[in-house]
């Protein structure tokens, strides 16, 4: 098949978290897959160029709302098979951030969307599969279930990923006027949304199929607790919603091959491990001693990740228990003044790094014996993953795909758990689950190291959800057929079966708003057309 991946960050490249490492890993094994897959993404200003970027020869022509147009460049670059098309448009993305985090972000990324397409058109690649991720480019399915439905683009299966129900795009209604969509995208069962646009509800209905990270996050965001308002919207497409877990890009996350981190060990030997503990005390300076369990955190300090419950157990256990917490994040001010005092009041036992380290990232996972995780919620989650590979036992809330990928370690049933559950988004909850983890390290020194190679001996490659995309895409492409009318060649005659062919896109269609309907913005089109 030809996948089109249109993400606002791919890894190496850009990263705020695990949406740019899933979207590269994806990639990465599609193409292996042997698919031709191609990323359309923009070149921030930080996204570091090099020889292998080749420029696409022409400007591309962005078509825009009342007639108007935008020039921008394109990068192709290979990418481990597939082929990176960054696009370069300096008034947008010229600075470094990913996300701006000010009203313009909508008309950011809603010049993105249309260019990725146009782009498409006018380099005559042509896909099989539209596969959108997050709200970023949640504009592309109206894109083309409208304005340009009468383009060859169109007729790929429109497939939209839900990294993160938490984060919707909300935008003016301008963004209609600026794409030259048509207003009928402005209703309450569509894009409308307190009087602006919700460009993840829009792509809800308008997607052809829609998938999410994990099969419990798929369960837990048709219900009011985890829907975020939309949930309504997610029971009303059910059938056409699927979970599909992330794996591990072990070509970047494994102790075997791992350059990031001082020794390399797998499960039969954990001597390289005991060397990282060391040196990540060392880096953390915490006094290096191996008989004291070490507790490690890499996240974004935000709500979602439930990391102001650590904040609120920590002084206690730090206070009495003979343990060491390596924490590496940012985000809330509050919660990084938090931890840091922390730091400041027992240097001996925790230590806190405020940025982004990729290096040190690797380094918490491989040096440490824990991996704390509470979140809120989690739609998939790759830390715990990448702890378990590690042989490092994860501590994580039972929400999201923490479920599907964490087996909780019980007494009762040796040899099966890999890491720590608890229940409850509470304090208490998760003060449990830590002297529980105190306890197994302790107490049961050969359980501990049961449960940790546990962990390492799973198999959390990609090749399986792989497997469970293409048979997504396979349903999108069938069903959008259904959506178009057959090619007017095929029309045998005036009778019966023409009157069938004009009833199958209403019978085949999934939900009424996932149907393609008459391009409203023509105008826009023709201007643009008759300036060529
Ligand atoms: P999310 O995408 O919600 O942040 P994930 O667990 O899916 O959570 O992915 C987080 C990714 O971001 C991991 O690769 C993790 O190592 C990385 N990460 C998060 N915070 C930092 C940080 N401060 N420094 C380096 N890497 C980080
Ligand atoms: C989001 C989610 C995280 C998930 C990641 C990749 O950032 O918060 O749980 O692992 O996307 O899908």
């Amino acid at each position: 098949m030809k996948i089109l991946m249109l993400s606002p960050e791919i890894a190496p490249f850009s990263k705020t978290g695990g949406l740019g490492d899933a979207v590269a890993a994806m990639t990465k094994y599609m193409a292996k897959h042997g698919h031709e897959v191609r990323v359309i993404t923009p070149a921030y200003g930080s996204v570091k160029r090099d020889s292998t970027w080749k420029a696409y020869p022409d400007p591309v022509r962005v078509e825009l709302g009342l007639g108007m147009f935008s020039e921008c460049a394109v990068w192709n670059v290979p990418f481990h098979g597939a082929e990176i098309s960054f696009i370069e448009y300096n008034h947008f993305f010229g600075a470094p951030e990913i996300y701006s985090k000010r009203p313009d972000d909508s008309y950011r990324f809603a010049f993105f969307c249309k260019a990725a397409i146009d782009f498409c058109e006018q380099s005559n690649w042509i896909p099989d599969i539209v596969h959108c991720h997050d709200w970023t480019t949640g504009l592309v399915p109206a894109i083309l279930n409208t304005r340009d439905n009468w383009r060859r683009t169109a007729r790929a299966g429109i497939v939209f990923t839900i990294h993160n129900l938490q984060h919707q795009g909300y935008a003016p209604r301008g963004i209609i006027e600026y794409l030259g969509l048509p207003w009928g995208l402005f209703s309450p069962d569509n894009y409308e949304s307190l009087g602006g646009l919700n460009m993840m509800k829009g792509a809800l209905y308008h997607a052809t199929k829609i998938t999410t990270v994990s099969p419990t996050y798929a369960f837990e965001i048709q219900t009011p607790q985890y829907g975020f308002g939309i949930d309504g919207v997610l029971r009303h497409r059910s059938r056409d919603l699927v979970g599909i877990i992330n794996g591990i890009d072990y070509g970047e996350w494994s102790p075997l091959i791992d350059k990031l981190v001082p020794a390399n060990f797998n499960a039969d030997d954990f001597s390289g491990k005991n060397i990282c503990k060391a040196e990540l005390q060392r880096q953390a300076g915490l006094p290096v001693k191996d008989n004291v369990p070490l507790f490690g955190v890499v996240s974004r300090l935000a709500d979602q990740k439930g990391l102001d419950l650590l904040a609120s157990v920590l002084p206690d256990l730090l206070s009495r228990a003979s343990m060491q917490v390596v924490l590496l994040g940012s985000g809330d001010p509050m919660l990084e003044h938090i931890f840091s005092n922390l730091a400041g009041m027992y240097p001996e036992k925790m230590s806190v790094t405020i940025g982004y380290n990729n290096k040190l990232a690797h380094m918490i996972e491989a040096g440490a014996d824990f991996f704390v995780m509470p979140s809120r919620f989690e739609p998939c989650g790759l830390n715990q993953m990448y702890s378990m590979a590690y042989g490092t036992l994860p501590i994580v809330r039972t929400t999201g795909g923490l479920v599907d990928t964490v087996i909780p370690w019980d007494p009762r049933m040796p040899g099966q758990g890999t890491g720590i559950n608890f229940h409850d988004a509470d304090p208490n909850a998760l003060r449990w689950a830590i002297e529980r983890a105190l306890q197994l390290y302790y107490d049961y020194p050969s359980e501990y190291l049961s449960v940790r190679a546990n962990g390492m001996r799973k198999d959390f490659s990609w090749d399986r959800s792989v497997e469970q995309y293409e048979k997504v895409y396979r349903d999108a492409i069938e069903t959008r057929k259904g959506a178009f009318p057959p090619p007017a060649k095929a029309k045998p005659a005036k009778n019966k079966p023409a009157a069938k062919a004009k009833d199958a896109p209403a019978k085949a269609a999934p939900a009424k708003s996932a149907v393609p309907v008459k391009p409203a913005a023509k105008s826009g089109t023709t201007a643009a057309k008759k300036k060529k």
